[in-house]
């Protein structure tokens, strides 16, 4: 039976790709992060322990936080800690079902995006109208995979650093089970 919940990576990248420098996000997008609040909450969020300590405010709330890290004696308050990332998207997917959610939201950073994409039926990626410095980058995607949707663009200004467009990309290709 296919699973009804959708495994979506949620992102922000450069042209370059870049999607973080020295443990923060390289820019400031108020409206991005308005998208980025009014798709994830009521849904389980899973992130790497990297992210999860970026995070100015821990736990996200109103959505329940997952967070992955090798580190077997990692305390994470008010999120569940796991060190696999089938194991991790398992129970994001039974927490959904059980929320009536309907996606889970893989929200970073470049380490689990990687482990994330043979998993993801989605990804909701801010496309930024900028080649900021950085050193973490998403990882590169297969063009022919992923069908791409323009959701909605905003201009520089009023809190956002940047032009963006914020796209869906839905793949198109049979996908690992968890
Ligand atoms: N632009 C965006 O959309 C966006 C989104 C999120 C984050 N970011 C940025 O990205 C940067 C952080 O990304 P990152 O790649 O350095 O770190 P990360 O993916 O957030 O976290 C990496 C950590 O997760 C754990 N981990 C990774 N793979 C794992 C696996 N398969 N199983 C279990 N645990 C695993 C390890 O934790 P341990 O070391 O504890 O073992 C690893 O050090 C920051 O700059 C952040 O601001 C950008």
């Amino acid at each position: 039976m296919s699973d009804t919940v959708k495994v979506c990576l949620i992102a922000a990248r450069g042209r370059n790709n870049v999607i973080g420098r020295e443990g923060d996000l390289p820019w400031r997008l108020k409206d991005d992060m308005a998208f980025f609040k009014k798709m994830t909450t009521g849904s389980p969020i899973v992130m790497g322990r990297r992210t999860w300590e970026s995070l100015p405010v821990r736990p996200l709330k109103n959505r329940e936080n997952i967070v992955l890290t090798r580190d077997w004696t990692y305390a994470a308050d008010g999120a569940r800690v796991y060190s696999s990332f089938p194991a991790a998207i398992n129970t994001a997917r039974a927490i959904a079902r059980r929320q009536g959610a309907h996606e889970v939201y893989v929200i970073g950073g470049a380490m689990i995006y990687e482990a994330a994409l043979p998993y993801a039926d989605r990804i909701y990626m801010t496309e930024v109208d900028a080649t900021p410095e950085g050193d973490v980058y998403f990882p590169s995607l297969a063009g022919d995979e992923w069908t791409s949707t323009a959701l909605e663009s905003h201009d520089a200004g009023n809190g956002n650093d940047f032009a963006f467009t914020i796209i869906r990309m839905d793949h198109t290709t049979p996908l690992a089970q968890g």
